[in-house]
């Protein structure tokens, strides 16, 4: 099987790879770099679970080959804590980071990292988009969970941050919980967690 040498930027750092031609951009950053809070969940383009942040915009990262983003930049979930807007709220977190924390906006949080990336393409082009804005962005990346709204209410959140503006109060009680970045680029919480019923069905799981 052919092999290519190539270079790609990964949240700051410079990484030369060796590569089959074939392999999946997602397959180099997962299996090649250990960045496995990029998720794998069709591989066919379809969940938006693979969504990392490429030369200034939002790309499933199952749809190229890794030949294909040679000499690219690229940003990971694992990156967004050294992003510069990290802090900016009330957490070393990234805005967007706090805001899936502080109003639920994840569950099992297979999504999470997807939207957080897409989230964060939306947020550099436009740092206060409309809820049909942000329900536009995130139109290609599923989730299974959540019924979307308190995604949608978490990149909202990151807007107020970004925008001097007091977000909303978290609808969770984070009794004596701290936040953390996961080894993954998640959040991770301290438990202390209680908050919505979690059990709660949504119907379809379609876009409410
Ligand atoms: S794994 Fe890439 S879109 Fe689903
Ligand atoms: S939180 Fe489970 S798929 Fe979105």
């Amino acid at each position: 099987m052919a092999e290519k040498d190539i270079t790609l930027t990964v949240n700051g750092t410079d990484h030369e790879l060796r590569v089959e031609s074939r392999k999946l951009l997602v397959h180099a950053i997962r299996e090649d770099l250990d960045l496995t809070g990029t998720h794998i969940g069709c591989d066919t383009g379809n969940c938006g679970a693979c969504t990392v942040y490429k030369d200034g915009e939002a790309v499933k990262s199952c749809l190229l080959f890794a030949v294909q983003a040679d000499g690219s930049e690229i940003t990971t979930v694992e990156g967004m804590e050294d992003q510069p807007e990290a802090g900016m709220g009330n957490s070393d977190l990234h805005p967007i980071q706090e805001g899936f924390h502080e109003m639920h906006g994840l569950q099992c949080g297979y999504c999470t990292p997807g939207m957080i990336m897409a989230g964060k393409a939306l947020l550099e082009e436009n740092d206060d988009p409309t809820e049909h804005e942000i329900r536009e962005n995130i139109s290609g990346n599923l989730c299974r969970c959540t019924g979307y709204q308190n995604i949608v209410k978490s990149i909202e959140y990151a807007a107020d941050v970004l925008n001097d503006r007091e977000p909303p109060e978290s609808p969770v009680e984070h009794e004596g919980a701290s936040m953390e970045t996961a080894p993954d680029g998640g959040v991770e919480t301290d438990g202390g967690c209680t908050g919505p019923d979690l059990t709660r069905e949504y119907p379809g799981g379609d876009q409410e």
